[in-house]
């Protein structure tokens, strides 16, 4: 009796047991499901943040800075905006303030070209980088209509670091349908 006792009892525990195994068992093939489908998400995720990245890397400006003539002299620097937009990928020039801002931290290419039409006075600019001077060009009392004065660097930006040309006090550039002055540039490498 005793025995048969016993056997019933482990039977049961036995039973119990087995239908804990199957309770377990049915719990983890639905958080592998979960976990499936979390995984799918995360891909997803960052496959649209690399192409992102990938779209936020692409920077490349050139701009003319007008049709209409001269600009200066004026008696303080000037902002020169380059408003004659011909490319602006990634739109990180804007002609509305001539303000350069770096989408991403990278090496960037720049030059500009700025013309002078007449043959007194000064025609001058000046390179600005997070509002501190890296070019300041002039050229004095020349002689010839049309003179041309060009540079062009190459920088390591932060993200947000802007750049910027202005026209020195007493100076003048000219432009017009024949892209005399030129502001351009592009992300060489991150
Ligand atoms: C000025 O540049 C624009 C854009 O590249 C071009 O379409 C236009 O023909 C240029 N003007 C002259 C006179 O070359």
């Amino acid at each position: 009796f005793i025995l048969r006792k016993v056997n019933v009892e482990l039977r049961a525990d036995l039973e119990s047991q087995a239908a804990e195994l199957l309770a377990v068992g049915g719990r983890l093939t639905a958080s592998e499901g979960e976990l499936q489908l979390l995984r799918r998400r995360m891909e997803n995720l960052q496959h649209q943040v690399d192409s992102l990245i990938e779209q936020s890397a692409k920077m490349a400006f050139y701009a003319a800075l007008t049709e209409s003539g001269g600009v200066g002299p004026y008696n303080t620097p000037t902002v020169l905006k380059f408003s004659n937009v011909f490319t602006n990928v990634g739109d990180a020039y804007s002609p509305t303030t001539g303000f350069f801002t770096a989408p991403v931290k990278g090496v960037y290419y720049f030059r500009f070209t700025i013309c002078g039409q007449t043959n007194q006075g000064s025609m001058g600019v000046q390179l600005f980088h997070n509002g501190k001077s890296i070019i300041y060009n002039l050229q004095t009392r020349y002689n010839e209509f049309f003179e041309y004065l060009s540079n062009a660097v190459i920088l390591e930006l932060n993200v947000g670091d802007e750049l910027h040309l202005v026209l020195p006090e007493d100076t003048s550039v000219f432009d017009n349908v024949n892209n005399h002055s030129t502001f351009s540039g592009f992300l060489l490498f991150k």
